[in-house]
């Protein structure tokens, strides 16, 4: 055909564009385990830097992150009452939509809108089956993006053992530094939440003068500690994983038959 024919211009084109789209399809299809494999590595490995079982600030080997994780004790929470679902399996609960429940505007202090009704938790015990850590996920609004991480607290359900933002879109350098292991460390022995089991620890503007309960602020970031702020109440409040700490104090029913009633006392609170 002649080169100055229209007709090859767009047949050369349209052929480019059919084995362009051939290539990316069949990546993207031919990739998808090792993708899903690799998402899954990153969420284990977050989940070890929050319980401090590898370093926040380097790199852990897949042979070591595997077998730190397989001592994880994987748990189902119901948020409402506490209660330990027994039989659901965790990865339907993630990526079940229905398992959502809307918040008013005065219950989304972490501004996420809605919040799952059962949620993954990960304890790691010690030999005796005691709980040693306990690793639960977060998530709320900063100034620009949804910020997703894992907060981690002690034997005592007190204090923090730890705390990892492994997602984010803030500003590098600005509220960026929320995943900077050096400004999340502050956090490690912060006191959680008081003796009634309110949320207390707060990041402030500028240096932290109660040593217990508060956290240097980031500057130039205030807007996305803010967030961080609302992050931390809302996930350890009555809405969050509020009843559920209550239940491992050993102060709330543990079973999912008398769950209900302290459900609606947690509502009340
Ligand atoms: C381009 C740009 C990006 C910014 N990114 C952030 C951010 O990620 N988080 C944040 O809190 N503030 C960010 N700010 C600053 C906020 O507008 C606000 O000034 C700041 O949160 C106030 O914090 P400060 O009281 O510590 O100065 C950004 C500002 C600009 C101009």
């Amino acid at each position: 055909m002649n080169n100055e024919s229209i007709f090859k211009t767009f047949g050369v084109a349209t052929g480019v564009c059919v084995v362009c789209a051939i290539i990316v399809s069949f990546s993207s299809v031919a990739l998808k385990g090792l993708q899903d494999q690799n998402k899954l590595l990153d969420k284990q490995v977050n989940v070890l830097k929050a319980a401090g079982l590898v370093p926040t600030d380097g790199k852990a080997t897949k042979a070591e992150v595997a077998e730190k994780f397989k001592t994880a004790e994987i748990v189902v929470v119901d948020l409402a009452t506490g209660a330990v679902v027994a039989d659901a399996d965790p990865n339907k609960v993630e990526s079940d939509k229905t398992n959502v429940v809307a918040l008013t505007p005065e219950q989304d202090v972490a501004k996420i809108k809605t919040a799952p009704k059962q949620a993954v938790v990960y304890r790691f015990n010690d030999e005796t089956g005691a709980l040693k850590t306990l690793v639960l996920p977060i998530s709320g609004t900063g100034l620009w993006s949804r910020m997703n991480g894992f907060l981690s607290l002690n034997a005592d359900l007190t204090t923090v053992a730890g705390l990892v933002f492994y997602e984010h879109g803030e500003t590098p350098g600005l509220g960026g530094e929320i995943s900077n292991p050096k400004w999340t460390a502050k956090w490690n022995g912060k006191t959680a939440v008081d003796e009634t089991g309110a949320p207390v620890v707060k990041v402030v503007k500028g240096t932290a003068t109660d040593a217990a309960t508060e956290v240097d602020g980031i500057s130039g970031a205030t807007l996305t500690c803010n967030g961080v702020n609302g992050t931390i109440d809302f996930w350890l409040g009555p809405n969050g994983y509020g009843p559920y700490l209550k239940t491992l104090r050993g102060d709330a029913p543990a079973t999912e038959a008398e769950a209900p009633a302290e459900a609606s006392e947690a509502s009340e609170n």
